[in-house]
């Protein structure tokens, strides 16, 4: 059931997310009031800067409407999102005090749990947006619809992902938590189904190299409270080092060859900030790169570049 996983592919993807906003269940019977309208947004408009990096054309979202979005983000249930707040990080009850020992299965799950019952009960601050990389772009030609929620204490960062695409039914629920007792911290990942999480690793780890990832929505626009994510990306860029979990029956895929590149090994390196990244990292480098997020200060040089296309797609 994940996004990544799914085969359909869509090429009318516009017309079909202009279409459903009509049959869409729950369309004109909500009586509760709009999201909060959000000022302009500050974030960056996403453009495709030409690299030749992407494997598609770019997936724009030209033809839908801003009233369009917050409809079809608002199925998940209005009085969840758009909601006011002070903290964008919402705090979680201190544990018993404890000496380093690891987050157990039980606790990670109970952290999953809570979460996805606080955003359930309206008692989360989640940012609402069209996801930009959270559909690998060859696989599925859709965009996502994202409610992105998090908590902590001193012992977990707990993140919350609700999520569907525009033909989807269901909205579907991810989770990480970030076990903060060790160093480098430890990343969990599950989907939280019916009967509870599903604990999850190999795919989630092509898109999750470091843990969280920073919120980049497809388009300006397409995002509800970007004040809120600026304060999320601001939390996730400053996480600690972590070390990705890859549970039972979940293995890591086979990685292929690390990226060298001075130009991006300078910070995902393993050591300072982030996780070195290898070629099964391919997905969220294509899009980023191009998309001008990464490198974060400055554009790729043309021989940068070519080495970048070099390094993707040679042999394991
Ligand atoms: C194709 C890439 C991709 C894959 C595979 C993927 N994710 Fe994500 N995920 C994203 C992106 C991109 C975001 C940020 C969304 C945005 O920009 O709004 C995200 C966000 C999240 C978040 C919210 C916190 C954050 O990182 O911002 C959670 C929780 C999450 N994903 C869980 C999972 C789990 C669990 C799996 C595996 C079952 C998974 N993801 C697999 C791309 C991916
Ligand atoms: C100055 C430090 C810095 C440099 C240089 C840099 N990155 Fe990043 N990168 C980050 C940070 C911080 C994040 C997480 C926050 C974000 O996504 O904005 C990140 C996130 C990513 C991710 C998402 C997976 C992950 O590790 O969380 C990918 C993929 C990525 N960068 C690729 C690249 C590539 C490719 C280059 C070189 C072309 C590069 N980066 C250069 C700091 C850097």
């Amino acid at each position: 059931m994940h996004p990544h996983t799914r085969r359909g592919i869509l090429p009318a993807v516009l017309s079909v997310l202009v279409g459903i906003t009509v049959g869409m269940p729950g369309h004109g019977q909500e009586k509760t009031k709009e999201p909060v309208a959000t000022p302009p947004t500050t974030s960056r408009p996403v453009r495709s800067t030409g690299t030749g990096l992407l494997l598609e054309p770019p997936l724009m979202l030209t033809n839908v409407t801003r009233a369009q979005f917050l409809e079809m983000a608002g199925t998940v249930g209005r009085h969840r999102i758009g909601r006011p707040w002070i903290q964008p990080i919402m705090p979680l009850p201190e544990p018993k005090a404890r000496k380093g020992q690891a987050l157990t299965p039980t606790e990670v799950r109970d952290y999953m749990m809570e979460a996805r019952r606080r955003f359930d009960a309206g008692e989360s601050v989640p940012v609402s947006d069209v996801g930009l990389i959270s559909t690998q772009e060859d696989v599925i030609r859709q965009p996502m619809l994202n409610h992105i929620a998090a908590f902590s204490n001193s012992v977990a960062r707990v993140y919350l992902l609700v999520q569907r695409t525009a033909t989807d039914r269901a909205w579907s629920y991810y989770s990480i938590v970030q076990d903060l007792t060790q160093r480098p911290a430890v990343d969990h990942f599950a989907e939280l189904t019916r009967s509870g999480p599903k604990p999850e690793g190999t795919s989630c780890y092509k898109c999750h190299a470091s843990g969280p990832l920073a919120i980049h929505p497809n388009r300006e626009d397409l995002i509800l409270d970007a004040g809120l994510a600026a304060a999320l990306n601001e939390h996730i860029a400053n996480q600690p080092l972590s070390r990705f979990h890859f549970p039972k029956g979940s293995p890591s895929p086979p990685p292929g060859k690390p990226l060298t590149l001075k130009a991006c090994a300078r910070c995902h390196d393993g050591e300072g900030e982030r996780n070195r990244l290898f070629q099964v990292h391919a997905h969220p480098i294509r899009v980023l790169v191009d998309f001008g997020h990464m490198p974060p200060d400055r554009p790729l040089k043309p021989e940068e570049l070519s080495e970048l296309k070099a390094w993707l797609t040679s042999d394991p």
